[in-house]
């Protein structure tokens, strides 16, 4: 019973070490996942400047559609240069057929690798399942030439 009401204090102070950013999910795979199904992402805004399903390069995929957390529109719209703790940018990769080949995910959690940017990264497979996810070096290697647009290539945050 203490434990229960020790618990309920925690999570209630906002100090719950599970959780990034107040309502966030921790930074683990299944734990995103799950989240970004039930906050709806489809739902979310789209990159600013970007429709759905426009051309990407390698080595995403040949089509793309780039969703980004509300919080995150507005720091790229407000030209933040930084996109919040808690923010995403979630990115779905489509073969040329137009057929969905993975989701491709950037979630910011203070504190989780300072010297990456607090970038978690994630990949899934379209039905969920994770296939990379963590201070993934293939990611981390590749969108540190950006490093001065927030680790992000597909349009300006400043
Ligand atoms: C070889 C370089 C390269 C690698 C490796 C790479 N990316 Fe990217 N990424 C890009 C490019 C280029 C874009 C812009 C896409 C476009 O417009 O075609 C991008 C875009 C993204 C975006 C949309 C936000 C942004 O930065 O523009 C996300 C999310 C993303 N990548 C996640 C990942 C994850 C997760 C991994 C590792 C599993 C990864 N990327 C590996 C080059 C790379």
């Amino acid at each position: 019973m203490l434990a229960v009401v020790a618990l309920l204090v925690l999570a209630l102070s906002g100090s719950f070490p599970v959780l990034a950013g107040g309502e966030r999910p921790a930074p683990d795979g299944k734990a995103v996942w799950i989240y970004l199904k039930d906050a709806g992402y489809t739902s979310w805004p789209l990159f600013p400047g970007k429709d759905k399903l426009y051309k990407g390069r390698h080595p995403h995929g040949a089509w793309l559609t780039t969703y980004v957390s509300p919080d995150a529109l507005a720091a790229i719209q407000s030209k933040k240069g930084m996109l919040p703790n808690g923010a995403f940018v979630v990115k779905e990769n489509y073969s040329p057929e137009k057929k969905l080949a993975a989701v491709t995910v950037m979630y910011r959690v203070s504190g989780f690798d300072s010297e990456a940017g607090d970038w978690f990264w994630a990949k899934y497979a379209p039905d969920g399942k994770v296939l990379k996810e963590g201070k993934v070096k293939g990611c981390i290697q590749c969108h540190q030439a950006v490093i001065s647009n927030d680790w992000i290539f597909t349009g300006p945050v400043k």
